[in-house]
């Protein structure tokens, strides 16, 4: 049998970038800026030198669709809504950096 190694990350964060789809009049959070975010997350995360240790990925919906843009933040499952760009480097520096929660984007009642 063949073992895996997989490569351990102290934080991983997944930003949803679902656009909606056309039967729904649901907005995803693709069209509210969730790629944008991602992408200021990915280079920051990269420019400090923290790739090794701090993981940002895409994601589908997520299913908490109206607090969009939204983001979650794992191994403690921190979800966050409303996010702007603005936000990012907060987020990185109090949860990513430092395991402390931002209270005021975090999401406790998902759906
Ligand atoms: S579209 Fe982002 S959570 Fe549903």
């Amino acid at each position: 049998m063949k073992v895996i190694v997989m490569k351990k990350y102290k934080k991983h964060i997944f930003i949803c970038e679902h656009v909606g789809d056309k039967k729904s009049s649901k907005v995803g959070c693709g069209k509210l800026g969730g790629k944008e975010i991602k992408i200021k997350f990915k280079k920051r995360i990269s420019k400090l030198g923290l790739t090794e240790s701090i993981r940002v990925n895409s994601s589908g919906c997520l299913g908490a669709c109206k607090h969009g843009p939204v983001a979650v933040v794992y191994p403690k499952g921190t979800w966050y809504g409303n996010i702007k760009l603005e936000d990012v480097e907060k987020i990185i520096k109090s949860d990513l950096l430092n395991s402390k929660a931002v209270k005021e984007l975090e999401i406790k009642n998902v759906k």
